[in-house]
């Protein structure tokens, strides 16, 4: 995807320290425990891009020498993991926003169809009172990123992110396009799926990757 067609709401997060992180993740060699390090650390780099335009209201405090207008993230954040693999992201994105609410969303992607199926789900009840941010490694053909927000916005979340490791262009074009309102944040887009809907060239099944269940 060029940069010229890119949509709007898709933000490459790709910076030298970001694409460093990225070549550990996708070299195979790369053993279970660095690659859990790489992905947390990728994700410190990817909350910070992704909350750069989340709202912020100003505050009065005082310093040790004066009083002073201060800004503050305006709203209670919720992190919603995609298990398995978006609770590889979750300890990262809890290093910098410590207070943050988890819901989980518990997708995975039948493997002759591709499509997602659900088997558990556990979402605070005032959603809409959130700025949402979803975590998952891998946006391939869009399928569990389209339900998760389908599932999102029906409890009610109004203002959401999305981070992924890697987005293929055929999960970036139909998750963009469905969801406007929706900031999308990776860290590379791959060109293709194979044909068991992998991205290429990507870093594998992240999920097995973490977990150690290759
Ligand atoms: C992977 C990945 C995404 C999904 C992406 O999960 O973590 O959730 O597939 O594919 P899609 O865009 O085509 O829907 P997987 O089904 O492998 O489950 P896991 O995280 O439990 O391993």
């Amino acid at each position: 995807m060029s940069s010229e067609n890119a949509p709007s709401n898709l933000h490459v997060v790709d910076g030298p320290l970001s694409r460093h992180k990225l070549a550990v993740l996708r070299d195979e060699g790369t053993p279970t425990q660095e690659f859990r390090q790489a992905m947390r650390e990728l994700t410190l780099i990817m909350v910070a891009e992704a909350t750069r335009n989340m709202p912020t209201r100003t505050a009065r405090i005082q310093t040790p020498l004066t009083g002073t207008e201060v800004e503050e993230i305006s709203g209670p954040v919720c992190l919603v993991p995609v298990l398995r693999a978006g609770l590889g992201m979750l300890d990262g994105a809890l290093a910098l926003l410590p207070t943050a609410t988890v819901g989980f969303m518990g997708l995975f992607r039948d493997e002759e169809t591709a499509q997602p199926v659900e088997y558990y789900v556990n979402l605070p009840s005032n959603l809409e009172e959130y700025l949402v941010l979803v975590l998952d490694p891998m946006l391939a053909t869009g399928g569990s990123l389209s339900a998760t927000l389908n599932k999102l916005k029906d409890e009610g979340a109004a203002w959401i992110s999305c981070l992924h490791a890697v987005a293929a262009t055929p999960g970036v074009e139909r998750v963009t396009s469905e969801h406007p309102d929706v900031n999308f944040y990776a860290a590379a887009v791959d060109p293709e799926l194979n044909d068991s809907a992998f991205i290429v060239p990507g870093l594998g099944d992240a999920g097995d990757r973490l977990y150690g269940t290759l």
